[in-house]
Parts: C-alpha cells; sequence; structure tokens
C-alpha cells in the first residue's frame, strides 16, 4: 500500500506531462491510409453533389417555372434523380468507412494502451488506481471511438460543404457574399472561446467519471468488509458524493456548451436575415434573378449550417481532445525497470544462485523509509534458505527485488553471480516461481489457473502438478472437478486449497528458483500437513527461498536467515540460533510453540 493511495487520489502529476493532441492521433490513424483515401474522395463527391443542388434549384426557379418549359423541369427532376443515387451510394461509402475507423482505431488504441500498461513496473499500480486505469481503457476509447465515428466525419463533412457553398456564394453574389464573410468571425470567435473552456472541463469530467468508477469498484470488491463493518450508509454518501462531483463538472461543461450552440445560432440567423433583406431588395429592384437568391440562399443556408455544426462538433472533438490527452499520458507513461541494453549472460547459462550485494531500498511511495538496509545474502545453488523475522522486517519485500519489480537504491541482486540488471527480465522471471502469502487466483476454472503456470501444459501435465500439489483430491470433489468456476480471484476456496492451487501452478512452471511465502494462518492442521507434502515436493532439486512460519519448514532448511528492520542480522541452524540469537529465540518461543506441542 502506497501512502499516497487515498481513495481521492488521481493520476500524479509525472503523468501528466505527456503529449498532449489530437495530433497523437495520426499515428494511430496512419495504418489505414487507403480507407481514409476512399473516405475522402466519397466525401468530396457527396459534398459536390450537394452543392450542385443549388445550381439545381437555380435552374428549376429560372428556367422550370419563369420559362414554363416542360422539357427542362423534366431534364432537371431527371438530373436530380441520378445525383439522389449517386449521393446515396457517396454516403454509405461515407458513413461505413468513418465508422469502422472509429472502431477500428478506438481498438488499437485499446491494445496498445493495454500493451504497455501491462509492462509497467508494480510500483505504478501503487500510485495509480486500477479503476483509473480501466476507465481510460474504457470510457476514454470509447469516446474516441464515437467521437471518429461520428464527430469528425460530420467536421470533415461541414468543413467541405461550407467552403465549398462559400466559393459557390462568392460566384454568385460579391456583394451579398460580403455579409457571410463578416458573419464568420462572430461565428468563430464563441467557438473558440468556449471551445476551449469545454475541453478542459471535459478532462475534468472524464477524470471524475474515472474516479466514480474506482471508488465503486473498491467497495464491490470490499463488500464483507464494508458490510461486517456496517459501513453501508457511509460508503452510500461518499460515493454520492462522488457521483455528485461528477454531475456538478459535467453540469458546467454542457453550460458552455449549450451557451456556445445558442451564441452560433443567433450569429447565423442574424446573418441570413441580413441577406434575406438586401437579397430582397436587389430582385425586386431587378438587379439580381429569383434564380440567383434562392441558389444564393441554399448556399449560404448550407454554409451556416456546416458552421452551426461545426461549432457543435468542435465541443466534441475537444473532449476527444480530453481523452486523447488521458490515454497518451498512459501509453508514454515510462517504465521504471528499464530493460538491459546490454545482456551480459544468458540466464540459462548461469547457476540458480541469488546474492543481495549491500543492497539499501526504499519503496519509492515511501521514499524517507528504508525497507532493506545494507542487506547481504547469498542463496546458494539447489539449497534451501529459510526467512524469519518479525513482521515488516523486509522479508516479502526480498521476493519483490529478486523478481525485480522493485529497482534497489544502492548495491545489487545477482542471479548466478551476474547482476539482474544485466539480464534478460523476461528470462530472469521465467527461472522463478512464487507462492504468495495470500495467493491470488483468476477468475476462471482450475484448470486454466493452474495452466497459468505454463500456457501450453496438457490438461495430464496439469492434473500431475495437482496430484503433486495434494489439491487433485479436493478439485475432484469440487461440483465440476477441473472445470469449476472459482469466481473472481478464487473466491470460491478456502485459503488453503487457494495455496495449493498456487502450489500446482509454480510447479507446472517447473522454475529453478522457487520462493515460497508462507501464510500459516490459512491452514488448519490437515491442510497444513498436505500443503507441507506439496512443498516438499516443490522444493525437490531447487534453489528455495522460504519465509518461513512452521517449524517444519525451518527444520527441513539447509540455512536460517533472521531479518529485523530490513537487516540482516543473523544466519545459522536452528539450534545455533536458539543458542546465540534472542530475537530468534523469542520468534521461535511464539511462533513454533504450537508445533512444538
Ligand atoms: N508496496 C509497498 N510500498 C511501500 N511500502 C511497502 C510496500 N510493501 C511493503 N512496504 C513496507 O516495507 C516494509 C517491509 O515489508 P515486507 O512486506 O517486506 O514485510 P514482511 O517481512 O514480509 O512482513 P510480513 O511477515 O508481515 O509479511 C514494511 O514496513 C512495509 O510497510
Ligand atoms: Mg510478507
Amino acid at each position: 500500500m502506497s501512502d499516497n493511495n487515498s481513495n481521492h487520489d488521481h493520476l500524479e502529476p509525472q503523468l501528466l506531462a505527456a503529449p498532449n493532441t489530437l495530433l497523437s492521433l495520426l499515428q494511430f490513424l496512419s495504418p489505414y491510409k487507403r480507407q481514409i483515401f476512399i473516405f475522402l474522395i466519397a466525401l468530396l463527391i457527396t459534398a459536390g453533389i450537394t452543392l450542385s443542388i443549388g445550381q439545381g434549384l437555380r435552374l428549376l426557379i429560372d428556367g422550370g417555372f419563369a420559362d414554363k418549359s416542360e422539357d427542362n423541369l423534366n431534364t432537371a427532376v431527371l438530373f436530380i434523380i441520378g445525383l439522389a443515387v449517386l449521393m446515396a451510394a457517396g454516403t454509405y461509402v461515407r458513413f461505413y468507412l468513418i465508422s469502422w475507423l472509429g472502431e477500428r482505431v478506438s481498438a488499437d488504441i485499446r491494445t496498445a494502451v493495454f500493451d504497455h500498461v501491462i509492462t509497467l513496473h508494480p510500483a505504478f499500480f501503487e500510485t495509480n488506481r486500477s479503476g483509473d486505469i480501466m476507465s481510460r481503457l474504457t470510457s476514454d476509447t470509447t469516446l474516441l471511438q464515437s467521437i471518429i465515428g461520428s464527430s469528425m466525419s460530420i467536421a470533415l463533412r461541414s468543413g467541405i460543404s461550407s467552403l465549398g457553398a462559400l466559393i459557390m456564394l462568392l460566384a454568385t453574389n460579391f456583394k451579398l457574399s460580403l455579409i457571410v464573410l463578416l458573419s464568420i468571425p462572430l461565428i468563430l470567435l464563441p467557438i473558440l472561446y468556449f471551445g476551449r473552456r469545454v475541453r478542459t472541463l471535459s478532462r475534468q469530467s472524464q477524470d471524475s467519471i474515472a474516479s466514480v468508477g474506482s471508488y465503486a469498484g473498491e467497495v464491490i470488491q470490499q463488500i464483507k468488509i464494508v458490510q461486517s463493518f456496517t459501513q453501508e450508509s457511509f460508503e452510500k454518501a461518499a460515493f454520492g458524493e462522488e457521483v455528485e462531483r461528477a454531475f456538478s463538472v459535467a453540469k458546467k461543461r454542457i453550460g458552455q456548451r449549450a451557451i456556445l450552440t445558442a451564441m452560433v445560432i443567433l450569429a447565423i440567423f442574424g446573418a441570413l436575415s441580413a441577406m434575406l433583406w438586401f437579397g430582397g431588395r436587389d430582385v425586386m429592384s431587378g438587379a439580381m434573378s429569383g434564380g440567383d437568391l434562392g441558389a444564393f440562399i441554399f448556399y449560404a443556408t448550407l454554409m451556416a449550417l456546416g458552421v452551426a455544426s461545426l461549432s457543435e462538433v468542435y465541443g466534441e472533438l475537444q473532449r476527444a481532445a480530453g481523452a486523447t490527452e488521458r490515454l497518451m499520458e498512459l501509453l508514454h507513461a515510462p517504465n521504471e525497470i528499464v530493460l538491459a541494453e546490454l545482456i551480459t549472460a544468458d540466464v540459462v547459462n548461469l547457476q540458480a544462485s541469488i546474492t543481495f550485494n549491500d543492497v539499501n531500498f526504499c519503496y519509492p511511495s515511501r521514499p524517507n523509509q528504508a525497507a532493506l538496509t545494507d542487506f547481504s545474502l547469498t542463496i546458494p545453488d539447489g539449497k534451501i534458505i529459510a526467512l524469519v523475522g518479525p513482521s515488516g522486517a523486509g522479508k516479502s519485500t526480498l521476493f519483490a527485488l529478486i523478481q525485480r519489480f522493485y529497482e534497489s537504491q544502492q548495491g545489487n541482486v545477482q542471479f548466478g553471480g551476474v547482476d539482474i540488471r544485466e539480464l534478460d527480465l523476461e528470462g530472469l522471471r521465467q527461472q522463478i516461481a512464487v507462492v504468495d502469502q495470500q495467493p491470488t487466483l483468476f477468475t476462471g476454472d482450475v484448470m486454466y489457473n493452474i495452466r497459468y503456470g505454463k500456457l501450453g501444459a496438457s490438461d495430464e501435465e496439469v492434473i500431475d502438478a495437482a496430484k503433486a500439489a495434494h489439491a487433485d483430491e479436493f478439485i475432484r470433489q469440487l461440483p465440476n472437478g477441473y472445470t469449476s468456476n472459482l469466481g473472481e480471484q478464487g473466491v470460491r476456496l478456502s485459503g488453503g486449497q487457494r495455496q495449493r492451487i498456487a502450489i500446482a501452478r509454480a510447479l507446472l512452471k517447473n522454475p529453478r528458483i522457487l520462493l515460497l511465502d508462507e501464510a500459516t494462518s490459512a491452514l488448519d492442521a490437515e491442510s497444513e500437513n498436505k500443503v507441507q507434502l506439496a512443498l516438499d515436493k516443490l522444493m525437490k532439486g531447487r534453489t528455495t527461498v522460504i519465509i518461513a512460519h512452521r517449524l517444519a519448514t525451518i527444520l527441513h532448511a539447509d540455512q536460517i536467515v533472521v531479518m529485523d528492520e530490513g537487516r540482516n542480522i543473523a544466519a545459522g541452524s536452528h539450534h545455533e540460533l536458539l543458542a546465540n540469537n534472542p530475537l530468534y529465540a523469542r520468534l521461535a518461543a511464539l511462533q513454533f510453540s504450537a508445533d512444538a506441542v
């Protein structure tokens, strides 16, 4: 647990400095150049057709009605029908491709972010709440998908048709076009001003939604604790507060957008009325034909609608920028475990020994509190070392360092005499299997959970491992045997059963180094005996470090190391330590007395 890990924490500031524009999306769009190209062509075709309707309108008014020629009318209508068919086809292609692109890009981003996050150093997850990360992966990418798939499409379409309409306006009547041009800044100013505020609020909005999600997630995961301490009403109130916070940010955001839309509409209709007034006078005085005015109003409306939907969409695009920003931060979060540039040895050829050389280590979230101090220890190949010490002495921390979940600040950890920072990280971890103090399992069946140790293992191998871990018997008694679902994090098993599944999983991995964090509390005498038998099998022929709480384990060990406050204070056999080390003698009297009788 980290000190900063309070419920209301947001992502660490270090995360907030990453690149933050929609431009970073380009990298994800670039593999789909072909689709984008076809989309653009369809877009141009449909925009061209929309614009040509204005000309059709002019012909209809000036030619069809005015000249009373039925032939002209027929040709015009046929022409329009032809255009409509082309328009439908173009719209189909355009809509399909852009929606496809939205889905595709958000799927790609989701994968890229997950792929990156899953390799990050564990300390990252102590300072960033899992709920926040989940929300980025799900709701931010969904937002992005809907925005690329719809808003961006609307933006492009409106942009192109407004531009085309403007050109046609200028070609039709220059004087009236000036009115349109003058009104454009009136429309754009509020868009730019409010758009920026919408963007900031949108980011806050997404952050607070994430916060709601992770609050609920934690409470639901710990539901038994909440209920047993009868803190439901406290949690209701606290959750209600989170929800209200999210609501009030959202309210601010939609308030800004509503103002934005209203102002744009006002500006547009103001300009349209001015145009009607000037244009109507020109038609009356004969300076301009009715068809021209009709076409002009058509183009002006087209342009106004385009600009209006641009303004609407601009807010959406700002939201997308907010979501992209959050995703890119996560995608560029640096990994503090730096992979070796030069791998000096192949770990497979090294002896399976572990050495700590004068290691000083503090957890990153507690830089002022040493978890290990001047810690030195050699664990020879093939030997069993038992670690003993009071709670908080740093025993589990040693395991984390051996697996290189954290980097020591001073000194080093060696595998077979080589600094682990010079080894291939994956190769190193492949040599090691861990059975944790509180083994956690995945949602899934027994087969899946054991096979996690070695994905390619056959059913027979899995069952053999379960047998060796003395788990086969209880597994067969589960409702569906090996295909019984274990529930989230394996909640449907007892502590001792979970531990034996974890042992089977470790056995299947067949590691050279075994790290066992014993948890006696989870076990009754009988399953303790079974777990012990399983462990004996597991330890055979491997280098084993075992955090020992049981006398039986300690008697098995080749050497016992006593730890206190992050230091290695003594090493020797049970009897040597009993005689020479008061801390050990005390621990032994307390911890092992139950075993002794
Ligand atoms: N992720 C972490 N972030 C910050 N501090 C931590 C973290 N994990 C452990 N610590 C601290 O480091 C110290 C050593 O913890 P460690 O888990 O190694 O103890 P331990 O010897 O395994 O104890 P126990 O027998 O209770 O399991 C403790 O003071 C603990 O509070
Ligand atoms: Mg521990």
